[in-house]
């Protein structure tokens, strides 16, 4: 094929990272962006060369048109994921899947169905630690997990940005669920989640939660997520231990190695997820995108299935389901 021709929904924070780390490829054309704020869509389209859909029906009826990215809210990923089925484009879909399991369920359905190409965007999958860490014990070097621990916790900013459309577990908890069962191999088959309640009280949300976990290795393990931490703090501190019977691994990505002092505070620039380097975007993000374009260019295999993408969604639920009962709840196996 030549160069693959896709298209951006949704133009904000991550929409306007996925359009111009693929205006940067060489093998791609970005075609088409399109937002439902359309004088945005406009401003964006002028500045990534491309052109603005007016509409939804204008963007997918593009003949030419090889893919979508899905850069909408967590909530509102089903119905663009449903257009891009029907019209058979392939999709790089942002994490979460949906944030409804019914949806998420109908999505992985309609995928099959179509013959498309669905990869979700679930970042650590490309983070060279989350890899590496993933190697060491597929190789054995840790012998069995035992224990582990993850964190990921985003600052208030965040918080208070998503308005409570989503959940700290459907926005950040997804993609730690999705990385410890990728990591280690294994199934997380029991959670128990607490939460506390009272920044993001104005969206009725929680400001984080705290799971206990058991895996089907019988492996045991906690997780904290939390979109609260303090302003001018770190914007991102995150974590994963796992003690195995022969081995430990500590994953630590708090001050990213590098701190910079500049008017009168300190910052921990982002030189990892997407950071500019001569001109041009680089690191983890470039490394997603860069598999999507491989695997509707040359068939290459996805690094994540859909299949997966919905058990991090099935068992982020699971933890929600917890929280309002004050019961541990079992994974569904069968599901
Ligand atoms: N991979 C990561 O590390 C990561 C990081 C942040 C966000 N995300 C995910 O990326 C997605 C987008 O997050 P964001 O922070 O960029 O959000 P955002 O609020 O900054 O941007 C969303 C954009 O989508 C547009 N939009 C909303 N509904 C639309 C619709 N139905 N059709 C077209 N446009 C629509 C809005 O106008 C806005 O411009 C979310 O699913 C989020 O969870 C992933």
């Amino acid at each position: 094929m030549g160069k693959m021709k896709v298209a951006v929904i949704g133009l904000g924070v991550m929409g306007q990272t996925h359009a111009r780390i693929y205006s940067e490829m060489a093998g791609v054309e970005l075609v088409a962006v399109y937002d439902i704020n359309q004088a945005h869509a406009d401003r964006m389209a002028e500045r990534y060369q491309a052109k603005a859909a007016e509409n939804l029906e204008a963007l997918f009826g593009m003949a030419e048109l090889d893919a979508v990215s899905i850069c909408t809210a967590d909530d509102q990923h089903y119905e663009l994921a449903k257009l891009a089925c029907k019209h058979g484009k392939h999709v790089l879909m942002e994490k979460p899947l949906a944030t409804d399991l019914i949806e998420a369920k109908a999505i992985v359905n309609q995928v099959k169905a179509s013959g498309i190409k669905m990869m979700v965007g679930h970042t650590l999958r490309w983070d060279p630690r989350y890899y590496h860490a993933r190697e060491s014990i597929a190789a054995g070097q840790l012998g069995s997990p035992l224990h582990l621990y993850a964190r990921r916790n985003n600052s208030y900013q965040n918080g208070l940005r998503l308005k409570g459309r989503t959940s700290v577990l459907m926005f950040l908890g997804v993609h730690d669920i999705d990385a410890i069962e990728w990591v280690t191999g294994d199934r997380i088959v029991e959670v128990y989640t607490a939460e506390v309640r009272n920044r993001l009280n104005e969206f009725n949300v929680g400001d984080a939660a705290v799971t206990t976990f058991k895996l089907a290795s019988g492996a045991v393990g906690s997780y904290e997520t939390s979109w609260v931490m303090p302003d001018h703090y770190y914007e991102l501190d995150a974590k994963l231990d796992i003690i195995g019977t022969d081995g430990a691994i500590n994953v630590n990505i708090v001050n990213q190695n590098i701190q910079r002092h500049a008017g009168g505070r300190f910052a921990y620039p982002d030189t990892m997820y997407g950071m500019e380097m001569y001109g041009r975007l680089t690191g983890i993000m470039k490394e997603e995108l860069t598999s999507f374009v491989l695997a509707v260019t040359e068939d290459a295999p996805l690094p994540i299935t859909v299949e997966d993408a919905y058990r991090a969604v099935l068992i982020a639920s699971c933890m929600e389901k917890s929280l309002l009962t004050g019961l541990p709840v079992s994974v569904p196996t069968n599901d």
